[in-house]
C-alpha cells in the first residue's frame, strides 16, 4: 500500500507520524521498521519524534550524529521498545551488525532507522519505507510504501 501526504510544517509532519504509530499492531513475523530515506533537512528526526509522541514517549529525542542508536522503553504499549538508529555515520552497512541488529530486529520492538538506504540490505522484508522530498522550505512530501497496519 502506498500514502502520499505533503505537510507544510515540522508540526504537521509530526501529526502524520504520530497517528501512524497509534495504528501499529505487533506481528508474530518481526519487528515493525521504518526506513526513514531522504536528504539532509528533510524532516526524517521531525517524523521520528511523530512516532515518538504517538507511542507516548516523553523523553526528548536528538538527532543522535555521534551515537548510532538509541533505544525507548515504552509503557502502556503493547511493544517494548522504541529503537533510534541513524545511520548517517555509518561506514560500512555490516557495522549495524555491532549494535546486536539481530536481537533488535525482535517482534516486541518498533525500529525508526534514518538513512536506512545505507543498510538496505539488513533491512527485513516488510519494512515500511518512509521517504522524504523537499518541496519548498516548509513543504515535505512524504510517501510510505508499506503494510502499516
Ligand atoms: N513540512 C515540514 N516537515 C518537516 N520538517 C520541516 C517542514 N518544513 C520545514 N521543516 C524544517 O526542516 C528541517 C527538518 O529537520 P530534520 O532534523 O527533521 O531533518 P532530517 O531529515 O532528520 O535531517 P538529517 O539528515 O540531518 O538527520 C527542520 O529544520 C524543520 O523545521
Ligand atoms: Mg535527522
Amino acid at each position: 500500500m502506498k500514502r502520499e501526504y505533503i505537510t507544510h510544517s515540522p508540526q504537521a509532519t509530526k501529526i502524520v507520524a504520530q497517528k501512524i504509530a497509534k495504528e501499529l499492531q505487533r506481528k508474530d513475523e518481526g519487528p515493525v521498521v521504518f526506513a526513514l530515506i531522504g536528504k539532509l533537512g528533510s524532516g526524517k528526526t521531525t517524523f521520528l519524534k511523530g512516532l515518538a509522541l504517538g507511542l507516548g514517549i516523553k523523553k526528548r529525542i536528538l538527532s543522535p550524529t555521534f551515537i548510532l542508536m538509541r533505544r525507548f522503553k515504552l509503557s502502556h504499549s503493547h511493544f517494548k521498545s522504541f529503537y533510534h538508529i541513524d545511520c548517517w555515520r555509518l561506514e560500512s552497512p555490516q557495522d549495524i551488525l555491532s549494535i546486536g541488529w539481530e536481537k533488535i530486529l525482535s517482534p516486541e520492538n518498533i525500529i525508526a532507522i534514518e538513512w536506512a538506504d545505507r543498510i538496505k540490505e539488513f533491512l527485513p522484508r516488510d519494512t515500511i519505507e518512509v521517504k522524504f522530498k523537499i518541496i519548498d522550505p516548509k513543504t515535505r512530501k512524504i510517501t510510505i510504501k508499506g503494510k502499516v497496519l
